[in-house]
């Protein structure tokens, strides 16, 4: 506990003073900086390596400091009180008088934010003053990180300090939805659409992939290990990791299971982690069997669609 304080007490350090720091969050480790400064915000661009056109996910403590810089409808407020703080992202519509950097928008009048539900990262974030630019701790397009190490992995030595919670307990980013228009859901993630669907007693539907114009959230090429991956293949050869989500009967060296039993939350959970260590492994290319496109099984089709894109 005692530590735990003490790591919060440099983390606002580092922060206060415009340096980057990784902080923990259910969903994935977070790069963050202050949101209101343009030096902060402008280096999580440079370590990220990241297009200035890609805007950042801002963080918050609670609704009181939101309302600053956002405009809030009903139904926020309704996905708001059933989720929050929980892996939810939302677009809404930036005030004219909101202090948020404009690099984390990109000169842009909408902005995505959310309440991370980490215990160390709300303790930190009621302890500041500003709220988080945080986008997931990784270089631009490789594979989000799930623990202080994966942060490691990416940074080395480049950034000051991660505030290491532990390896989170999601695993896959969080879900954004857009409520600046008519609700429509941007990136599928860590809560599953269906148990938006019964809030909003509506079918939320995905916003479609735009080919020609740049689409923040969907860029194609994203959360890439690095080397080509198969999907629903039934027997992979040899010399391939093979991604599983059910035991089979024989076992195999190049087996990597996200799950036994067939459980698609703890196979969400397991994804990056497993695309890391398979990666780490020197494989030549990855098959995957088909995972069934239902509850967290969309988030993970979806990630390993746009790692398969070569
Ligand atoms: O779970 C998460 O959301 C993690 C943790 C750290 O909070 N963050 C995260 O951030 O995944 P990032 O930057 O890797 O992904 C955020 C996505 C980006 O693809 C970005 O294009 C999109 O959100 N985004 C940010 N601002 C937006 C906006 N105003 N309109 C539409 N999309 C936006
Ligand atoms: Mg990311």
């Amino acid at each position: 506990m005692k530590n735990n304080l003490s790591n919060i007490k440099k983390s606002k350090f580092y922060l206060d003073n415009g340096y980057c720091i990784a902080i923990p969050t259910e969903t994935v480790y977070g790069l963050a900086g202050n949101a209101y400064s343009d030096t902060a915000t402008l280096k999580i661009f440079k370590l990220k390596k990241r297009t200035r056109k890609n805007p950042l996910i801002v963080h918050y403590h609670n609704l009181e400091m939101l309302k600053k810089d956002c405009e809030i409808s009903k139904i926020f407020l309704k996905l708001y009180k059933r989720f929050c703080p929980g892996p939810i992202t939302f677009v809404l519509k930036l005030k004219k008088s909101s202090k948020i950097s404009k690099n984390v928008t990109n000169n842009k009048k909408t902005l995505a934010i959310r309440f991370p539900n980490h215990p160390l990262t709300k303790k930190l974030l009621k302890k500041i003053n500003y709220p988080l630019a945080a986008p997931s701790a990784n270089i631009s397009s490789k594979i989000s990180p799930v623990s202080k190490k994966d942060v490691e992995e990416e940074f080395g030595k480049k950034i000051k300090y991660i505030l290491d919670g532990g390896r989170t307990s999601i695993g896959l980013e969080s879900t954004i939805i857009n409520l600046v228009k008519k609700p429509s859901i941007i990136r599928l993630g860590g809560l599953e659409r269906s148990k938006i669907n019964k809030i909003l007693r509506k079918n939320i539907q995905c916003t479609k992939l735009q080919k020609k114009i740049y689409m923040p959230g969907q860029s194609k090429l994203h959360y890439s290990p690095g080397i080509p991956i198969y999907l629903n293949v039934n027997n992979p050869k040899p010399n391939e990791a093979f991604i599983l989500i059910k035991k089979r009967e024989k076992s195999s060296k190049n087996y990597y299971y996200l799950s036994k039993t067939k459980n698609l939350k703890q196979a969400a959970k397991n994804l990056y982690k497993t695309l890391r260590i398979i990666k780490s492994k020197k494989y030549k290319s990855i098959s995957v069997e088909k995972i069934p496109n239902i509850g967290f099984g969309e988030a993970i089709n979806d990630r390993l669609k746009r790692a398969a894109v070569k």
